[in-house]
């Protein structure tokens, strides 16, 4: 109650202000504050010095809603307005200020303050309070009219988003409006049908950098920021940015073949998630990768595993990200690339030329390429000959390590295995040897012809090995004949006319290089292939004729025998009779194996020729002949027993005529009158059994030597048989070698001449005493 009184007196004295008139009756500031919060009004309640704060009083349009009375120090508050204590004055501090919490729309109004002093005069200060209400949170509807929340599509790029931003309340109204990401995109704003509801209705094609966040945001004052809502737009959208990198197995991008590498593709901004497929040089790799998508960047990654192959250098490599959402013409985007990929060279040598690429012929230029695949390229070139490397100087020059090899005039010698190797940063390879021939034309080896048995070779070096040879052979005597064969043999067979002396052979070959230069010739003697003397021999009586047999000797085609007789006046033999034995060997031949068996050397054929008859001191020869002349011929002389048994005993003939056995007595008496003299006879020829036919053997063997060596006494007449020994013997009409001789050898006696010379026999030979003793009965 005791409030009253000053009540009283501040009522009085508010009754007595008048209107304030804003700007006449002081300043006035404009403030702005969002309902709900608070809003503090300042007013400036400073004195001077001296002077005194007596009343401080605020109005709101006028109407006194808070006082202070400095005099009593009392405060007072309109209890109509200051409900639930709103007004919070703060008098200590200057400007003074009242804060009005909880603001509502009707607070918005003039306010002012009155100051009063003791001395200076009444100030007002007037603040036009502006109580904003902020709107609701915008909200989006379709073209259709239908409420969209979070979400909406999916769209393509290049469509139109037609979609309204709706705000409710707000005051003063608010201005709405579309932002993609910080750009403003839509301002248009404005009344909608229904009330108090703005809108802004947005055209916007989509892109790709406007859809990414699309805001629409709704503002009324500068206190708040915007309220705003935002959509997440599903936009399909091909990849913008694909691009190739190598993870591993790569020196910087360089590939090497054979080895693994692994390479990312990554394809960014695509939606949905895009296929990623492989492509090198136009073939589709579909094994190896493996793809990964995030959700949160759209970006998409696929890795493969390449093992690069030296064919893939310079190929391209493709990685190729598709939107399976889009049309592949719009959802398509790749990135490409070239492989380098290096290798250790790949190496051939090869023969540059004309013709066979491993041939030529001596003094060709040999010319050889080392062609080379390489990456990186070739740094150094090496050559190999027989796999020996090839160093600068000698035959091959100093250019020995770059990718030819030349060889100006090519030998022989320079035929074998050629190789190059070439090597790189990646490692050496060497080629594959070729063999190269250098082919030349025949010339005449190891002693040019030789004859082998009867056979001509004509030895000759060339490559290729020659196909025809052209003979030219001229035996002794006769006209050259001419001769082409295919091998290097020429058969004495081939070769007509008579062989007897010597042969010049004269042999060329070609070989479809060149012809020979110079001829292979020689002369031989065919000496050598007459058939060797016959050896075992002997002489026998048969069928009222002596026989010489022989056993036949190799290469004999017949035998020519001759029986000499020793000439009565002279002392010397003379050629009596000369005959073959036959043509062709088996003509010549008898067999041996007759009844009587005993033959030497058991029952093989024998070589038997009829003599006629033989005088004592004659002698029979036989020579073994063929086509290249006769051996010498050997000499036999009969045995007196021989002799004795081919003219018979005087009473062979009364034997043989049978006389009659009238004669029965008297030839009783003459039996045994001659036996009684035969019995004589036979004591001193004990061995003497039957005139039959006797053989005196002369094989010479070991027991016969020795046996000889013991009967000296018996060399009575002795004389070498074997003819052959006695190389003066000549009948002055055998054949001779040597035409060019002067005289015939004087005829020799036997019984003077040394009977046997050093190289054939050691002891002295055999003669008839040694028959004697080995004659045997047929
Ligand atoms: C106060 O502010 C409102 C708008 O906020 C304005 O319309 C009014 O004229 C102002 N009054 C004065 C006196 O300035
Ligand atoms: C692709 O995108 C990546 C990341 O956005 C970027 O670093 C690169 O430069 C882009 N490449 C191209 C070719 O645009
Ligand atoms: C492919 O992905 C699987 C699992 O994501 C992983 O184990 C494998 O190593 C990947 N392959 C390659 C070649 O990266
Ligand atoms: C991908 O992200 C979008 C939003 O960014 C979401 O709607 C969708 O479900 C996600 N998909 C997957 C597979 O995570
Ligand atoms: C490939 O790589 C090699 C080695 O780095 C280089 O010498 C060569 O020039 C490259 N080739 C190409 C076509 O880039
Ligand atoms: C080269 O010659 C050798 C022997 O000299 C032979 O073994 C090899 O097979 C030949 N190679 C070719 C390709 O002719
Ligand atoms: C003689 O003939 C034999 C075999 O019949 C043979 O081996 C030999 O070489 C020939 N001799 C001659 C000089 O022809
Ligand atoms: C030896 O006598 C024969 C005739 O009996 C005769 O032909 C020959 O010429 C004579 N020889 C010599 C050397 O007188």
């Amino acid at each position: 109650m005791r409030a009253t009184a000053p009540l009283c007196l501040l009522l009085s004295v508010i009754a007595r202000v008048h209107a304030f008139v804003p700007g006449a009756d002081g300043p006035v500031s404009n403030l702005e504050a969002i309902e709900g919060d608070s809003a503090t009004l300042l007013c400036d309640a400073s004195t001077d010095a001296g002077d005194e704060l007596m009343l401080l009083v605020w109005y709101k349009n006028n109407a006194p809603i808070f006082s202070y009375d400095a005099r009593i120090e009392t405060a007072w508050s309109n209890p109509s307005y200051d409900t639930s204590a709103r007004l919070k004055p703060e008098l200590l501090q200057q400007p003074t200020s009242i804060t009005i919490s909880d603001l509502t729309e009707r607070d918005q109004a003039l306010y002012h303050c009155r100051v009063d002093f003791l001395v200076a005069p009444t100030r007002n200060i007037g603040v036009n309070l502006t109580v904003i209400v902020l709107p609701s949170e915008p909200f989006f509807l379709d073209e259709l009219g239908n409420k969209v929340k979070d979400k909406i599509g999916p769209y393509h790029d290049g469509d139109t988003l037609v979609l309204s931003c709706l705000v409710i309340g707000g005051r003063p109204p608010p201005r709405i409006s579309w932002y993609s990401g910080h750009t403003l995109v839509d301002a248009s704003d404005g009344v909608s049908d229904i009330p108090s509801v703005r809108e802004n209705e947005l055209y916007l094609p989509l892109t790709r950098d406007n859809a990414e966040s699309l805001t629409c945001k709704a503002s009324n004052t500068h206190l708040r920021p915007p309220i705003e809502s935002s959509l997440h737009i599903e936009l399909y959208l091909p990849a913008y940015n694909v691009s190739i990198y190598w993870v591993e197995g790569t020196v910087g991008d360089v590939l090497q073949a054979g080895k693994p590498a692994l390479v990312k593709c990554t394809a960014n901004g695509a939606y949905p998630q895009p296929d990623l497929a492989w492509w090198l040089d136009h073939r589709h790799l579909t094994q190896q990768s493996n793809q990964s998508w995030s959700n949160a960047t759209h970006t998409s990654v696929s890795l493969l595993q390449l093992t690069p192959a030296v064919s893939d250098n310079g190929a391209t490599l493709a990685c190729v990200a598709t939107n399976p959402a889009m049309a592949p013409s719009r959802g398509s985007k790749a990135d490409v690339i070239t492989l380098n990929v290096t290798y250790s060279p790949i190496v051939e040598v090869s023969r540059v030329g004309d013709g066979n690429p491993n041939e030529l012929v001596e003094l060709d230029s040999l010319h050889l390429e080392c062609e080379v695949k390489a990456n990186p390229p070739v740094e150094k070139f090496t050559w190999y000959f027989n796999d020996n490397q090839i160093t600068s100087g000698s035959i091959w020059g100093d250019e020995v390590h770059s990718q030819k090899l030349f060889v100006e005039e090519a030998t022989r010698r320079n035929a074998g295995r050629y190789s190059c190797a070439a090597g790189n940063t990646v490692g050496e390879t060497r080629a594959e040897a070729i063999n190269i021939t250098v082919h030349y034309p025949p010339e005449c080896a190891e002693r040019g012809v030789v004859l082998i048995r009867e056979t001509i070779k004509c030895n000759v070096r060339s490559l290729p090995t020659p196909d025809t040879y052209f003979w030219h052979v001229q035996p002794s005597g006769s006209e050259v004949q001419h001769l082409t064969t295919g091998s290097p043999l020429l058969t004495l067979a081939q070769i007509t006319g008579p062989l007897t002396g010597t042969l010049k052979a004269t042999c060329e070959a070609s070989n479809g290089v060149a012809s020979q230069d110079q001829p292979c010739v020689r002369i031989f003697s065919l000496e050598q292939l007459r058939p060797p003397q016959p050896r075992q021999c002997d002489l026998a009586f048969e069928h009222d004729e002596f026989h010489i047999r022989c056993m036949p000797v190799d290469n004999a085609t017949y035998y020519e025998l001759s029986v000499w007789r020793m000439s009565p006046s002279n002392s010397s033999l003379v050629l009596e009779r000369r005959g073959s034995m036959g043509f062709g060997a088996r003509r010549a031949l008898a067999q041996g194996g007759s009844p009587e068996g005993a033959v030497p050397g058991g029952g093989v054929w024998l070589v038997r020729g009829a003599l006629g008859t033989l005088r004592p001191a004659d002698e029979a020869g036989a020579a073994a002949c063929n086509r290249y002349g006769c051996s010498e011929p050997l000499l036999l002389r009969p045995t007196e027993n021989l002799l004795l048994a081919a003219s018979p005993p005087w009473w062979h003939f009364v034997m043989d005529k049978d006389v009659g056995i009238s004669l029965g007595a008297v030839v009783l008496v003459c039996v045994f009158l001659i036996s009684t003299a035969l019995v004589v006879r036979l004591a001193r020829r004990p061995r003497h059994k039957q005139p039959a036919p006797v053989i005196q053997v002369l094989q010479l063997d070991d027991v016969t030597r020795g046996y000889i060596d013991n009967i000296t006494e018996n060399k009575v007449r002795a004389s070498c048989s074997l003819r052959s020994c006695s190389s003066g013997y000549s009948d002055g009409s055998a054949p001779t070698l040597d035409d060019a001789a002067p005289a015939p050898a004087p005829l020799i006696d036997r019984r003077r001449k040394p009977l046997l010379t050093d190289h054939c026999w050691d002891a002295p030979p055999p003669d008839v005493t040694l028959t004697l003793h080995r004659e045997s009965a047929v």
